[in-house]
């Protein structure tokens, strides 16, 4: 039965539109509303095919909400997210983020909104299973290795950086401890920027090249042995969708923000 009403804000983009057309064959899920501005107006299925899902598309998160979504997706832009975010809570839809390029701070405030308004919010960089698993690997390494970077590779016209997975990944080893520098940064010779960004107790380094999709390697080293941890992706947006159907399932359980996958799934 379709019990779960769902809005997909970014649903003619290419991580919204392969989760689009999934939620339409979900037996459990009606989507209701879809946001795109260049689209207003049209039936979603007219920009995405098939013709068969005429879930609305609308001008702005404001128009969509009022088709009262259980469920509010959020897979525009870093410069739309937060206030798309702030209005569907305000609404009492819970949230799942998908978009990258939000800060801390802005987590910080979505979380106050949330509990606030007794709503859930599952923020996660990279719905992708094999990234879900470096997470965990990563926060096992770091308990026994102090020392760590991280390298986060994507196509040169990425321009949010470092990824969402990189933050997040930054966020999660943050709460273990903090990566140790051998030599600290202000005794370094040299243009300090080439360490790369300090995150959250990590030095991040985001290269945007072409020939790349997206990719992080988290190296961790010890004294005569290291260990790399790689992810790479591929060119679909396919393997995203399992994740973000399970957060849309779950979404309603939490209450306030939530990061990561991992929050709603069971090691
Ligand atoms: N968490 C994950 O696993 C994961 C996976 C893939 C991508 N991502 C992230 O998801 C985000 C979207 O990526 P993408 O590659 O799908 O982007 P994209 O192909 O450029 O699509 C962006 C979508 O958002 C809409 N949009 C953009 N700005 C908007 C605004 N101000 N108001 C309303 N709608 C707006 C666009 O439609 P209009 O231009 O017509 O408005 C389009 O539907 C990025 O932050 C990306 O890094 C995350």
């Amino acid at each position: 039965m379709k019990t779960l009403r769902i809005c997909v804000a970014g649903a003619t983009g290419w991580a919204g539109s392969a989760l689009a057309r999934a939620i339409f064959t979900a037996e459990d899920m009606e989507l209701v509303a879809a946001i795109s501005r260049s689209h207003a107006g049209e039936s979603l299925g007219e920009v995405i095919g098939p013709e068969e899902l005429t879930t609305p598309v609308f001008g702005s998160a404001a128009d969509a909400l009022k088709t009262r979504p259980d469920v509010f997706v959020e897979y525009t832009k870093p410069d739309a997210a937060k206030g798309h975010i702030l209005s569907a809570l305000k609404s009492r839809a819970h949230v799942v983020v998908g978009t990258s390029g939000l800060t801390n701070e802005d987590y910080e405030e979505i979380d106050r909104v949330a509990r606030e308004a007794d709503r859930g919010v599952l923020a996660v960089g990279n719905f992708a299973l094999t990234v879900v698993l470096l997470q965990k690997f990563a926060e096992m390494a770091a308990r026994y290795i102090p020392h760590w970077e991280i390298i986060d590779y994507a196509h040169a016209g990425k321009k949010d950086v470092p990824s969402g997975t990189a933050r997040e990944l930054a966020n999660r080893l943050s709460k273990i401890r903090e990566a140790e520098l051998v030599v600290p940064l202000e005794k370094i010779e040299g243009p300090v920027e080439t360490r790369g960004a300090r995150l959250q107790g990590t030095q991040v380094h985001s290269v945007r090249l072409p020939g790349y999709v997206i990719s992080i390697d988290a190296i961790f080293g010890m004294p005569d042995q290291k260990l790399i941890l790689r992810h790479e992706s591929g060119t679909s947006a396919e393997p995203y969708v399992n994740g973000a159907l399970l957060a849309i399932r779950e979404v309603g359980k939490l209450v306030g923000l939530h990061r990561g996958l991992d929050s709603v799934m069971k090691f």
